[in-house]
């Protein structure tokens, strides 16, 4: 399995035409959702694939959705999100369901030139597994949090093989009275933790792991454009904890000021291509 894919310098030559897209998005605060290190990593990514179609589990307000038709005009987008009343914008022309990504019936949609794209907060080794049985090739995973954080099973964790425990997490337990309490009172966390499934204990394990070296052949982390002293859980951003990438920056420089500002949302977005 190989952790390289695009170069650095490919990737720095990207910026300015993302940056001029980046300009025009639609007017909303995307919190909770994708800020510029990883919408600039799905421009490149998906430039670099030329899919014809996409497939975008995790809508939120439709930030990601708006940058998927401007990298890939072209593309079916087929968008699916258990909660479409959180949406914002809406592409004329993609496809909305409801429906889980395991529901959906794939068997009309091309497998070689169709990139999955998952910030679905869900298990991303089964959906790896189902899309990989399905005939799938092209998958990015935004949600792609090293062992010791994050609210679900992430590649990174499986290739580590440290498992996944949602109550080190702190996710909640479904109807515990501190969720109800933050229900009752409509706490902005709760509406956050509507789209966390109660996720399953995964015991720290080698088979993920093997999995992934048999079936994957590339498995990339797009790199971070800048690495902050600190991390957004406040400890040092160092290789032991947080291993990664090196930043495409080690200089600040003024014009790429965003990525700076929004540094801290960087979560390892990774590509799997299967084999
Ligand atoms: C972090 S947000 C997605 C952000 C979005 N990709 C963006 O453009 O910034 C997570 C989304 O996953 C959705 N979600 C939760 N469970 C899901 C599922 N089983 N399938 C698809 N989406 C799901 C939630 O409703 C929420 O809108």
């Amino acid at each position: 399995m190989n952790s390289k894919w695009l170069a650095n310098d490919d990737i720095v030559n990207e910026m300015e035409s993302f940056l001029k897209v980046y300009s025009q998005k639609p007017e909303l605060v995307n919190e909770g959702g994708m800020k510029a290190p990883h919408m600039f990593a799905c421009w490149v990514m998906l430039r670099a694939l030329r899919p014809t179609h996409i497939i975008e589990s995790g809508v939120w307000r439709g930030m990601g959705t708006w940058l998927f038709r401007k990298a890939a005009p072209q593309a079916k987008l087929i968008c699916l999100d258990p909660n479409p009343h959180f949406r914002y914008h809406t592409d004329q022309d993609a496809e909305y369901s409801e429906k889980d990504f395991f529901e959906y019936d794939w068997s009309d949609i091309p497998k070689d030139n169709t990139v999955l794209f998952f910030d679905d907060h869900q298990n991303a080794l089964e959906r790896l597994k189902f899309a990989s049985g399905k005939g799938f090739k092209h998958l990015i995973f935004e949600d792609n949090y090293p062992s010791t954080v994050g609210d679900c099973y992430s590649i990174k964790k499986a290739l580590a093989g440290t498992g996944f425990s949602p109550a080190k997490a702190g996710i909640l337990p479904k109807n515990t009275l501190k969720r109800r309490i933050k229900k009752l009172l409509g706490l902005k966390t709760f509406e956050f933790l509507r789209f966390v499934n109660h996720p399953s204990e995964i015991p720290p394990n080698e088979e993920d792991r093997k999995w992934m070296e048999d079936k994957a052949d590339i498995y990339f982390e797009f790199p971070p454009v800048y690495k902050m002293e600190k991390t957004r859980w406040g400890d040092s951003w160092d290789e032991a904890k947080y291993p990664g990438p090196q930043p495409l920056f080690t200089e600040y420089h003024e014009k790429y000021s965003l990525f700076y500002e929004e540094a801290l949302f960087y979560t390892w977005i990774c590509y799997v291509r299967l084999k």
